[in-house]
C-alpha cells in the first residue's frame, strides 16, 4: 500500500513579506521546505514538491534525489493539482510547506486513519476564539457553537483516486477536504497538533523556534576593526585575497571583515571578545586567517548553545571595490560560518578619517543569534 505525499510550496507568502517564497524560508537550521520533507520522508513512498515557477532548479538541487518538483499553479488547488498528477501511490498526504513542523507522527496517524478504512482524513484543533458567520454591510448573520467547529491542519489524506475525482472538476478551496465534501465525500477529523500551525508571519517564525526549543528571545551584537595599510602585505578581506592590493599591517592576515563579525558574535553571545579568545594569550592562534578564527568562532558559540541567524558587514574604505566580489565574499564568509545568512555592504566616508584619507581599511558588523 503505497503513499505519496505532496507538498505544496508554490506560494510567495505575500503576508509574511520575505521577498523570496515563504518555504524557502529559513527556520534554525534549514528551510521550511526543508522540515516539511524531514517529517514526510520517513512515512511515504514519494515525494511531489509543488514548486514556485523558477525556483524549481533551486528546490531539486536543496532537496537532491529522489524527490519530484512539478510547477505549481496560481491558487493552491492548482498547485495541488499539478503534482497529483504525477501521484503513484494508492494513498496521497497533502501538505502545506507552511507547516513545516507538523510531526512524523501525524503523518503516521492520519495514514493509519487511511489504511483502517477511511478515504478522506483531515487533522484539526479545537478553535478558541468564537466564531461568527459574517453578512453583507458587515452585520452577523449567526454565531457558530464554538464546540462543534475545528481549526483545520495538514498533512491531509486521502484515497488517491478519491482526490483526483474531487479535483476533476478544477475546483478551488483553501484545503483539499472542502473538494471532498463538495463532491458528497465523507471526510474523518482526527487530532492534529499544536506545532503544525501554519507559519503564516514573522511572528509565527518565533511560534515555531519555540516548538524547536529555541529560546524566543534573540542576542544581537556589533563588532568593528580597523588596520592601516603596510608596506609588503597581501590584501586579505572578507575572506578573499586581493592580488594587486595593498595589504595592511597586523599579526593576523589583517582580515578587518572576519574579525569584526567575530566580534559581533563574541558581543551578542557575551562571550568576550576577540582579543580574549584569540589573543596573545593563546599562541595557537597566531597567524590564523580571518577564516579561520570564524570558524573557531562559530564552534565557540555553538559549543555555548547559539545558533546564528543573521550577519551583516560593512566594510569601510576607498578600494578595493567590493561590489564585482560581493557574491563571492558571501559565500566564503557564510561557509565559514556553517551557512549563515550573510550581507555583505561597502561604503567609503567622504575623504574623511582614516579611510577616508586612504590610510587604512576599517569594518564594522552586526550579529544576531539566538540559543537553543
Ligand atoms: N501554495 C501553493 N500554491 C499557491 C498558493 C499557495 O502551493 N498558488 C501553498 C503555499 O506554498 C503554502 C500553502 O499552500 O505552503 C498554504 O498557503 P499559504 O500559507 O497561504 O502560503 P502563501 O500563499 O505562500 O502565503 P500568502 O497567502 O501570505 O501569500
Ligand atoms: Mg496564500
Amino acid at each position: 500500500m503505497s503513499v505519496t505525499a505532496i507538498i505544496a510550496a508554490a506560494g510567495s507568502g505575500e503576508r509574511f513579506g520575505a521577498g523570496i517564497p515563504k518555504a524557502l524560508i529559513q527556520l534554525a537550521d534549514r528551510t521550511l521546505l526543508e522540515h516539511a520533507v524531514a517529517s514526510l520522508a520517513p512515512v511515504v513512498d514519494q515525494l511531489i514538491i509543488s514548486a514556485p515557477g523558477g525556483y524549481e532548479q533551486q528546490i531539486s538541487e536543496l532537496l537532491g534525489e529522489g524527490i519530484t518538483v512539478v510547477t505549481g499553479g496560481a491558487t493552491r488547488s492548482a498547485s495541488v493539482r499539478n503534482a497529483l498528477a504525477v501521484a503513484t501511490g494508492q494513498y496521497v498526504l497533502v501538505h502545506d510547506a507552511a507547516r513545516a513542523l507538523a510531526s512524523t507522527d501525524l503523518a503516521r496517524a492520519v495514514i493509519n486513519a487511511l489504511k483502517s478504512g477511511e478515504s478522506a482524513v483531515v487533522p484539526a484543533v479545537s478553535v478558541v476564539d468564537t466564531i461568527k458567520v459574517v453578512g453583507t454591510g458587515n452585520y452577523v448573520e449567526s454565531t457558530l457553537d464554538r464546540a462543534s467547529v475545528v481549526s483545520i491542519q495538514t498533512p491531509q489524506g486521502f484515497l488517491t483516486s478519491a482526490l483526483r475525482e474531487a479535483h476533476s472538476a478544477g475546483g478551488d478551496a483553501t484545503d483539499d477536504g472542502a473538494l471532498i465534501e463538495a463532491n458528497g465525500g465523507k471526510v474523518k477529523i482526527i487530532a492534529g497538533e499544536d506545532r503544525a500551525l501554519k507559519i503564516t508571519t514573522a511572528a509565527d517564525l518565533h511560534t515555531a523556534l519555540a516548538f524547536l526549543g529555541f529560546d524566543s528571545t534573540y542576542r544581537s551584537g556589533i563588532g568593528s576593526d580597523a588596520h592601516a595599510f603596510g608596506v609588503g602585505r597581501e590584501l586579505w578581506l572578507a575572506g578573499l585575497f586581493w592580488p594587486d592590493q595593498d595589504g595592511v599591517d597586523g599579526h593576523s592576515d589583517g582580515d578587518v571583515a572576519a574579525h569584526a563579525i567575530c566580534d559581533a558574535l563574541f558581543a551578542a553571545t557575551a562571550l568576550g571578545d576577540l582579543g580574549s579568545n584569540f589573543g596573545t594569550d593563546h599562541p595557537q592562534y597566531a597567524g590564523a586567517s580571518g577564516v579561520q578564527l570564524l570558524q573557531e568562532t562559530l564552534v565557540i558559540i555553538t559549543t555555548a548553545g547559539y545558533s546564528i541567524s543573521n550577519i551583516t558587514v560593512q566594510i569601510i574604505a576607498n578600494r578595493p571595490k567590493i561590489g564585482t566580489r560581493r557574491a563571492e565574499a558571501i559565500a566564503v564568509i557564510s561557509s565559514a560560518l556553517g551557512g549563515a545568512d550573510v550581507s555583505l555592504s561597502a561604503t567609503t566616508t567622504d575623504g574623511l578619517g582614516l579611510t577616508g584619507e586612504g590610510k587604512g581599511i576599517a569594518a564594522i558588523a552586526s550579529a544576531l543569534v539566538f540559543k537553543r
